[in-house]
């Protein structure tokens, strides 16, 4: 059985006080909660209160992006080096606003899945297509150019640290969710590939989350899906009580 993961995308959202204001109606809501990893993924800005708030509770902290290299003349950016000293454990990589506005690839995603694992912080690695691409029947073929290139490099005893969030573009803050069986559709599609170039084991054990339009309403019957290992929530995580009922589906 794969430990499920529910994690929060604050995106560019709360200063450090809201943040703690979180933490603080938050945890209460989660204490004793282990049949799921729960994981609360802000901004730069706020990594270091959250993990001084949550130190010592069952809720992990990760970042929402990092550069690929240690570190170096590269203005603005954070390397897997600094998360690792603040003791942040995940980081979310080549989310679909990355790649959207910030001109975040294949190749660099690829490069980040491999810095991040060298480093030991579990990486949240996003794939999914936008509406055209489904539209016109190439999720498929999408899915699989992002997971391949995404993993070249990896090995397959690393896949049990690493987790995939499938994220069709079109459902992220559209209100628009897939359906349980799309989405399971799809995860299978990213199942079946890791199985075919890194082995059974190595697919069994990697967790794939949901993520688009995820809310305490829908969270069960995507959660129930048997390819379904958690979820990746924008913004129904923004609020403590909407998040830990998704966390408590
Ligand atoms: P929403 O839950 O707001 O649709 O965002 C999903 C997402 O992008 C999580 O990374």
């Amino acid at each position: 059985m794969r430990k499920k993961v529910i994690a929060a995308n604050w995106k560019m959202y709360k200063t450090p006080a809201q943040a703690q204001e979180f933490v603080k109606a938050f945890l209460p809501l989660v204490a004793n909660h282990d049949r799921d990893e729960i994981v609360l993924c802000p901004s730069d800005t706020s990594l270091s209160v959250v993990i001084a708030a949550v130190a010592g509770t069952n809720v992990a902290v990760g970042a929402q992006n990092m550069y690929f290299v240690d570190e170096g003349a590269f203005t603005g950016e954070t390397s897997p080096v600094m998360l690792k000293a603040i003791s942040a454990t995940h980081v979310i990589l080549g989310h679909s606003e990355r790649r959207q506005y910030f001109g975040e690839t294949d190749e660099t995603v690829n490069k980040k899945l491999l810095a991040a694992l060298k480093h030991e912080l579990k990486p949240i690695v996003c794939v999914g297509e936008v509406l055209a691409e489904r539209e016109s029947g190439k999720t498929e073929e999408v899915l699989l150019r992002q997971i391949r290139k995404a993993f070249e490099g990896v090995v397959a005893g690393q896949c049990a640290s690493i987790v995939i969030a499938y994220e069709p573009v079109w459902a992220i803050g559209t209100g628009k969710t897939a359906t349980p069986e799309m989405a399971e559709e799809a995860h299978a599609i990213l199942r079946r590939d890791i199985a075919r170039t890194l082995g059974q084991e190595a697919a069994d054990a990697i967790r794939i989350l949901y993520g688009g339009s995820v809310k305490p309403e829908n969270a069960t019957a995507l959660m129930n899906q048997p390819e379904i290992d958690g979820a990746l929530v924008g913004g129904a995580s923004l609020d403590p009580q909407s998040f830990a009922k998704i966390v408590k589906y």
